[in-house]
């Protein structure tokens, strides 16, 4: 992926147009809209603040939530305009309009070194469907085009790919060329041991990153609800635990898989049971997990036990490369929260470079307080899977060649 890069380009006095991912998680308190994470806005900073230096007028444009092609209130981002005015202390003009007059009004009266952020891109029906004549009024509102949007490079829309054809340049900003080299370039010639932890409650969404990943890892341990759906694949007695019944087969495909390729593939060897799903239920360790021996009938596994952990961070800790996508048990739940946190704890401390894919994994690392111990944390939920699968993401292959 060989990209023009926002440094190599002359922006001085330049109307630089930047998809930024925006798509922060908020919450409705006393009416107002709160931001409550605002890593993807701070992230975003290197590239804004390197265009104020650097003399450039840099109108954002982003996506916040999924508002299915009409103006809706709650998904305005003019409270991101005002964060992002505290976060970089200088104003942020907020365009009501996406496109057209008024939009274009309003840049017209920008000076070097102002930010200008647009109304949500997906108000409008034509972004996601990647409309033409959109993205040239996108792309009218600037002279060069930076894509510094991860989150957003698998989804092909108008502000995403189609603008590239209407622009002279376009280039990837500062986050988009750092995700691409640790979850790209990092991870396709790992430093050995590579071992990666796989969790979360599907195994529907992680097929081809699990089938990529075996090629590449020395060991890959799994956790979450989708180590049910292999036991149960395997004839242990999973009780009443969540199980993706539609994807046995798969799950003994990647079993076969596994050991086609000598990857080690680790599932739990106990875990926590529980008789509800939540907070406060009655829990037990099951003891070892084996064919006939599993979970309780009735009771469900809602987190690894102890001999699990103590066997995870025994792989952890030989680890050179670590990759860390969903976490290994209903970790919202404090009752539950436990293997997570000492998969993090273990993550931290291994002599590793740990990369965190994205999504809940990376709410985890948050949750326990080792965020600054982490390698790298990506911005990207289902970009970063597509990336780490091998797919082409249409963000960057849509971009200018360096
Ligand atoms: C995300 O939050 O993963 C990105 O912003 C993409 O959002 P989307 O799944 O609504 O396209």
């Amino acid at each position: 992926m060989n990209k023009l890069s926002l440094r190599d380009i002359d922006v001085r006095g330049k109307r630089v147009l930047v998809r930024v991912d925006f798509n922060v998680p908020t919450e409705e308190r006393d009416g107002r809209i709160e931001i409550t994470d605002d890593t993807r806005i701070r992230e975003s900073l290197p590239t804004i603040t390197y265009l104020r230096e650097q003399g450039a007028k840099t109108i954002l444009m982003a996506h916040f939530g999924r508002p299915k092609g009409t103006p809706v209130p709650k998904y305005s981002l003019r409270p991101v305009a005002d964060h992002l005015h505290t976060l970089i202390n200088h104003p942020v003009i907020f365009s009501h309009h996406t496109v057209g007059e008024d939009a274009e009004k309003i840049i017209a009266h920008m000076n070097d070194c102002d930010v200008a952020l647009l109304e949500n891109v997906r108000f409008q029906a034509e972004e996601e469907a990647n409309d033409a004549t959109f993205a040239e009024a996108l792309a009218k509102l600037g002279d060069i085009y930076v894509n510094d949007a991860f989150g957003a490079a698998h989804r092909a829309h108008a502000s995403t790919a189609g603008i590239t054809r209407f622009v002279g340049q376009s280039a990837m900003g500062f986050l988009m060329e750092k995700e691409l080299e640790y979850l790209g370039r990092e991870l396709e010639e790992p430093a050995k041991p590579f071992v990666v932890i796989m969790g979360g409650s599907k195994v529907s969404d992680k097929i081809g990153v699990i089938k990529a990943l075996m090629q590449r890892a020395d060991t890959i341990l799994i956790g979450g609800a989708m180590a049910n759906t292999f036991w149960k694949a395997m004839g242990t007695p999973v009780g009443a635990s969540k199980v993706e019944e539609d994807k046995l087969d798969l799950a003994r495909e990647l079993l076969d898989l596994a050991k086609k390729t000598g990857v080690k593939f680790l599932l739990p060897v106990d875990a926590i049971e529980a008789e509800e799903f939540k907070a406060g239920a009655r829990k037990r360790n099951t003891g070892k997990v084996t064919e006939g021996h599993g979970i309780t009938d009735g009771w469900q596994a809602l987190d690894i036990g102890r001999e699990t952990i103590a066997l995870y961070e025994a792989e952890l800790a030989t680890a050179k490369t670590i990759l860390w996508n969903g976490p290994l048990g209903v970790f919202e739940i404090p009752d539950f929260a436990d293997g997570t946190m000492a998969i993090a704890q273990a993550v931290a401390k291994a002599n590793a470079t740990s990369i965190i894919g994205g999504g809940d994994s990376v709410t985890a690392v948050k949750q326990a307080g080792l965020a600054d111990k982490m390698t790298f944390i990506s911005t990207g939920g289902g970009a970063s899977i597509e990336l780490i699968e091998g797919k082409e993401l249409p963000g960057v292959a849509a971009l200018s060649d360096a």
